[in-house]
């Protein structure tokens, strides 16, 4: 992965307007979007229900066996779509809330190409792509690992929805897609299987 400076992302919010109740009860599947921005602060907090880390410990927010932690995000940012954050790849550091710049360029049509021309994945601000490298729960737990993985992407995917609700956002889950050619358009080695595209952005 190429290295370059990091965005140090707003701290997460730990206290919310809507109730937990309430965002579980208006979880759905959105698939309009208006073209509107979203800032910084609501990318931050997508990506630390994802996958961020708790400020009283290293927890993260999403379980993971054996504290293998396998998954590993992606934003897909088009140009003037997030606050201040140029259209690119980024990878987010879960340890400091960051994102590293990955691929410059606009890749959303790509993206939505390699997920058999889903719509929505170029009409959002951005799109949250979920990978894991398998190995790092296969080491400890064999085959059954694979089962773990797939278990714990659904965590994240559950918490990206309910949070994008929490903030008057929007998400579907994207399962799917051409892994392969997922991997090309994220220019990602090998070690990283996309298992879920999650675009998020203002519903219409
Ligand atoms: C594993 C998985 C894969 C999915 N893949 C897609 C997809 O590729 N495209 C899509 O539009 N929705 C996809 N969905 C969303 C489902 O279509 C949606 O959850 C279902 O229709 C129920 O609607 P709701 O989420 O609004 O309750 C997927 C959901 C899951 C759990």
């Amino acid at each position: 992965m190429s290295q370059s400076a990091q965005i140090h992302l707003p701290p997460p919010s730990q206290k919310g307007v809507m109730p937990l109740e309430e965002a579980i009860a208006r979880r759905e599947s959105i698939r309009n979007f208006i073209s509107q921005p979203i800032s910084q602060s609501q990318l931050s907090q997508i990506l630390w229900a994802a996958q961020g880390t708790s400020d009283t410990s290293w927890n993260r927010t999403v379980p993971s066996a054996g504290a293998t932690y396998p998954l590993e995000v992606f934003v897909v940012c088009g140009a003037n779509c997030v606050e201040k954050i140029s259209e690119g790849i980024y990878h987010y550091n879960n340890d400091n809330h960051s994102l590293t710049l990955h691929h410059r360029g606009d890749v959303r049509l790509e993206l939505a190409r390699a997920a058999l021309d889903q719509e929505y994945i170029y009409e959002v601000p951005v799109n949250i792509v979920i990978c894991a490298v398998y190995e790092r729960t296969l080491r400890r737990y064999g085959s059954r690992g694979e089962r773990y993985v797939h278990i714990e992407v659904g965590h994240a995917g559950q918490n990206i929805y309910l949070q994008a609700i929490a903030l008057g956002l929007g998400t579907v889950a994207i399962g799917a897609f051409y892994d392969e050619s997922v991997r090309e358009v994220l220019r990602l080695d090998k070690q990283y299987r996309p298992l879920y595209i999650m675009p998020v952005g203002r519903p219409a």
